[in-house]
């Protein structure tokens, strides 16, 4: 099948969070079934040319009230996958990718994903490549499937192309003032209730529900909790209507890129069969965040966006309880202003915890290696990678019972010394605060217990290439309704 994939990110080329190592790690493994895949991305500032093959200019992209403008596309080949990049510098030669350096939203990403949408699809006209497929994800792309059911509808170019449209995260959805619709160019009477108009302004993450043959989201349990109130973000009963056509498919993890058996970024290098590596990633991990050199404690590793989502708050309300557990603790983060400098202050304030805010590839795999537990309390997570790559690094999760979480993180049974982390169900610091201490207190006395645990969760796969088969067999039920 021809398949075009278009993300806003993508990993090792730009990347904010999971969604660009979905976008690099999906497209390689569709390929390897045998499909002709194209990624397509935004040309950053910070992806250079000169490293780049120029392929066409001169792309002509309708914005409505904008006029036409014109953009060129280049191209390089990752890992053998085809990854071409739309050029306009106007929209794109900036820093951040969605931001300001304040963490604002620029005020026109309406104009510059919506462009970037129509842009990847006249890029296929203009390379010829019919797609099969086009896979958009999440609100930037939103726009390519309602194109495809309302203008292209009877493009004789894309009169047979399914469209098939990833959630990755419900709480952003698109949503800006009435006159974007402007930009789409398609006509006012599919600005309504039931498409794309949500409380007076136009949603595209709606629009993309209502418009896409069929609609993912990136874990099981993500699907089901999305149809209710408490995480459907305004869009449960619109949801839910769409069910019929909306599947669950679980994010694989790339164990090329983590795998403590050959990570190049850990001190000692370490497998199933032999844990004394990780005990040498513990004391460089100590090291490098000036914590003092314990075995006897477990070090309890955060690695994300500070972000709501990711449940900062709730460890914030509990962290000043905590640091007097026997425990330390590593944060790696940035986002929320509030919380770089509260847990910057906590680091400062308590010689067993350490924080290193920023940006850190390297950090990210010392703290997985180096870590005895990992703690990801989620408010919600549509899947969650770092709990999974935890898995395979033998750094227990420690977890809120929510998407992708409660369906990758099996929760520990004493009695049968069964399961691969500790799961918590309310949002209170409360739960949180019995959790981490139920953790500490497995860690320190139960070492049979934690030692089978640690045995499971490393023997544990989430090889994308299942994932990848499930999309396959989504994109065939998606061919069928173009027949
Ligand atoms: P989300 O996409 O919601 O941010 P995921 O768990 O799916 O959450 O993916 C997060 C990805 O981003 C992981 O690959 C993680 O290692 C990486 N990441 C997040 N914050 C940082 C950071 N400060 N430094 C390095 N990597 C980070
Ligand atoms: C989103 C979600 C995260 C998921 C990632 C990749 O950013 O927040 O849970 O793992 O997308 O699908």
């Amino acid at each position: 099948r021809n398949i075009l994939f278009c993300a806003s990110e993508m990993t090792p080329f730009a990347k904010t969070g999971g969604l660009a190592d979905v976008a690099a790690a999906l497209p390689k493994h569709l390929k390897k079934l045998g499909h002709n895949v194209k990624v397509v991305l935004p040309r950053y500032y910070m992806i250079n040319k000169n490293n780049l093959e120029f392929v066409i200019g001169n792309i002509g992209v309708d914005m409505g009230p904008l006029g036409t403008l014109w953009c060129s596309a280049y191209r390089t080949l990752y890992e053998g996958v085809e990854v071409y990049f739309i050029d306009y510098e106007i929209f794109f030669g900036r820093k951040n990718l969605y931001t300001d350096d304040n963490g604002y939203s620029y005020p026109d990403n309406d104009a510059r994903f919506i462009f970037f949408s129509k842009a990847v699809l006249e890029l296929a006209r203009a390379l010829d490549f019919k797609p099969d497929i086009v896979h958009a994800n999440d609100w930037h792309t939103a726009a390519q499937p309602i194109f495809l059911n309302t203008v292209l509808r009877n493009d004789p170019f894309f009169q047979k192309t399914a469209s098939v449209f990833t959630i990755h995260n419900l709480q952003h959805q698109g949503v800006f003032a009435k006159s974007a619709f402007e930009y789409l160019g398609i006509g006012w009477e599919h600005f309504n209730m039931y498409e794309m108009e949500a409380l007076g302004a136009l949603n595209l993450m709606k629009g993309a529900i209502y418009h896409a043959d069929k609609i993912t989201t990136v874990s099981p349990k993500y699907a089901l909790e999305i149809q209710t109130p408490e995480f459907g973000f305004g869009l449960q009963e619109h949801i839910k209507a769409h069910a019929y056509k909306l599947f669950g498919i679980l994010n694989g993890v790339d164990y090329d890129e983590w795998n403590p058996k050959m990570d190049p970024y850990i001190a000692k290098n370490y497998d199933i069969d032999d844990l004394s590596g990780k005990k040498v990633c513990k004391i460089d991990l100590q090291k490098s965040f000036n914590l003092a050199q314990k075995d006897d404690i477990p070090l309890i590793g955060f690695v994300g966006r500070f972000a709501q989502q990711k449940g900062i708050e709730l460890i914030a309300a509990a962290m000043h309880e905590l640091v007097h557990l026997p425990l330390q603790m590593v944060f790696l983060g940035s986002g929320e202003k509030w919380a770089e400098g509260f847990f910057q202050d906590i680091a400062n304030k308590y010689e067993n915890v350490g924080c290193f805010i920023g940006y850190s590839n390297e950090f990210a795999h010392k703290i997985e290696a180096g870590s005895d537990l990992f703690l990801m309390p989620s408010l919600f997570e549509p899947c969650g990678l770092n709990q999974i790559y935890s898995l395979r690094y033998g750094t227990l999760p420690i977890v809120r019972a929510v998407g992708g979480l409660d369906d990758t993180i099996q929760n520990y049974e004493p009695h049968t010394k069964t399961g691969d982390g500790f799961k918590f169900y309310d949002a209170t610091k409360e739960a949180l605060i019995g959790t981490v201490r139920w953790a500490v207190d497995t860690w320190m006395h139960d070492k049979e217990g934690v030692n089978t645990m640690i045995h499971t969760a490393m023997s544990k796969r989430f090889d994308w290439q299942r994932s990848a088969k499930e999309y396959e067999r989504v994109y065939e039920l998606a061919l069928e309704t173009k027949r």
